[in-house]
Parts: structure tokens; sequence; C-alpha cells
């Protein structure tokens, strides 16, 4: 099973989802990887933000390592599930769809939650709580498609 969490500059919620991701992934010994990449190549090459660093670590995660990436259409080849943070990178990201099978993989990562469409907020211009707030409803959503995965 290979996941890709992209957000728009991965660099804060997408690289924060792969490191909580890649910790699950390790504790429930899943037979599964995971990447990032953003829809926006803006910040290309760089470490994740500080903040979103500072943040795994909290949690004993470390994602000071994580380069940022653009996305592309090969990536809707390669990966089984494409998880999205917002509604934004849910259209751009199925405009790079090419068939359904394509746009069957691309979801919003908090409807795995709960289906309401509901978008991880951007904590970019923000400060270290939503950072916080972000770190939690991605564990949460992560659990969630670890549980699955495990059949339980
Ligand atoms: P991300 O946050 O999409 O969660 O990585 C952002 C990072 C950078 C920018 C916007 C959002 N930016 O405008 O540069």
């Amino acid at each position: 099973m290979k996941i890709l969490m992209v957000c728009l500059g991965n660099i804060c919620r997408s690289p924060l989802a792969e490191g909580i991701m890649r910790e699950k992934i390790t504790r429930y010994q899943l037979e599964a990887s995971v990447d990032s990449a953003g829809t926006s190549g803006w910040h290309e090459g760089e470490n994740p933000d500080r903040r979103a660093i500072y943040t795994a670590s909290k949690f004993g995660i470390d994602i000071s390592t994580l380069i940022a990436r653009q996305v592309k259409p090969h990536d809707l080849d390669e990966f089984d599930h494409v998880y999205v943070m917002d509604t934004s990178n849910l259209e751009d990201v199925l405009a790079l769809a090419r068939h359904d099978n394509h746009r069957e993989k691309i979801k919003l990562i908090l409807d795995e939650v709960k289906p309401e469409g509901r978008s991880v907020p951007d904590p970019y211009y923000g400060g270290q709580e939503g950072f916080d707030h972000v770190f939690r409803m991605l564990d949460e959503a992560c659990e969630k498609i670890c549980k699955k995965m495990t059949g339980s």
C-alpha cells in the first residue's frame, strides 16, 4: 500500500501527515509506505517549516530531513491512496487525474474520520497553536486509516 499526503506547499501539513503516518506504519507493522508532495512547487527542495518540525518533535517524530517536492501526474499511477488536506488541493489534484482509477484514489484526509468534506486548515500564516491543532487532526485521521488497513 503506497500512500501520498498532499497539501499546497509540502512544508507544513503534508510533511506532518507523512511523519505521523510513517510512525504508525512502523508501530502497527503495516505493509505500507508514505510520501508527501505539494500542489505548488513554491518550496521545492526545502525542509519542512520549523514550526511543523517542532510540533512533530514534541511527539517524538523527526520530519526535519524531509524535502518538499511538487506533485506530478505520474504520482497518480504510483500511489494507491492520495490524501489531500483541503478542498483546493482536492481540485488541483483531481485536475491531474487522467481516468477514473486516478480519481478514485484522491480523497480529503479528514473524510476518513467523518465524510463531511472538511479541510485541514492551513497553519502557515498563524501561530504555533495552529500547528498543534493540525497535528491532532492528522493524528486522528492517520489512526483511522491504519485501523482500516489492519481490519480492526
Ligand atoms: P502547507 O502550508 O500547504 O501546509 O505546506 C503552506 C505553506 C506555504 C504557503 C502556503 C501554505 N505559501 O504560501 O508559501
